[in-house]
């Protein structure tokens, strides 16, 4: 999905009333930790039957790996937890992304404060930590790309944990308006 594209088609199918509420998760390949938060989140907003509603992508803040498949370890890792990766490409976060999605999402300090510093002022409460949403007793997902398995599987256990309670916190402000 792009930010411009698959997003707009869709809310055009929406009442105005219930706009879509966008969010993007955002690590610095967009290979490790933002495609699967990117596929955990999908699968629990269909699960929830909100996909009419909410709809996830995800970025880097680095060029690095632009067009690329998520790497091997990530998508073994989330496909033994039963999501598929298969159909996300690394891309680089754009300055349309400030503006079409509602919320960002960074995975860790560094890439946070890569987004705040590109980030126009009217839309920086749109910028937070993934696991603010989540009572894991850390703030960041760790990098796992120098790490071995366990690292993806740390990252899985993180991201899960925090996206069910993101997920509760988008649908309890949608239920709100
Ligand atoms: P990600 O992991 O930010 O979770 O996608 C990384 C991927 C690549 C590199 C670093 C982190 N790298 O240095 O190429």
């Amino acid at each position: 999905m792009s930010a411009t594209g698959t997003t707009r088609s869709k809310s055009q199918n929406l009442s105005p009333t219930q706009p879509v509420v966008r969010l993007l998760m955002v690590c610095l390949g967009n290979i490790c930790r933002s495609p699967t938060a990117h596929g955990v989140m999908e699968k629990l907003i269909t699960a929830r039957g909100l996909q009419d509603l909410i709809e996830v992508d995800s970025a880097g803040t680095g060029n690095y790996h632009i067009g690329e498949s998520p790497d091997s370890r990530a998508a073994a890792a989330a496909q033994n937890r039963g999501y598929d990766l298969s159909s996300k490409q690394a891309r680089q976060v754009t300055a349309e992304d400030f503006i079409a999605f509602d919320h960002i999402i960074a995975m860790d300090n560094s890439n946070l404060d890569i987004l705040r510093g590109g980030c126009p002022a009217e839309h920086q409460h749109k910028l937070k930590l993934l696991l603010e949403f989540s009572n894991a007793g850390c703030r960041e997902v760790p990098d796992p790309y120098w790490s071995g398995q366990d690292g993806f599987e740390l990252v899985l256990n993180l991201v899960e944990d925090a996206c069910g309670a993101l997920l509760d916190s988008v649908a309890a402000d949608i239920r709100g308006r």
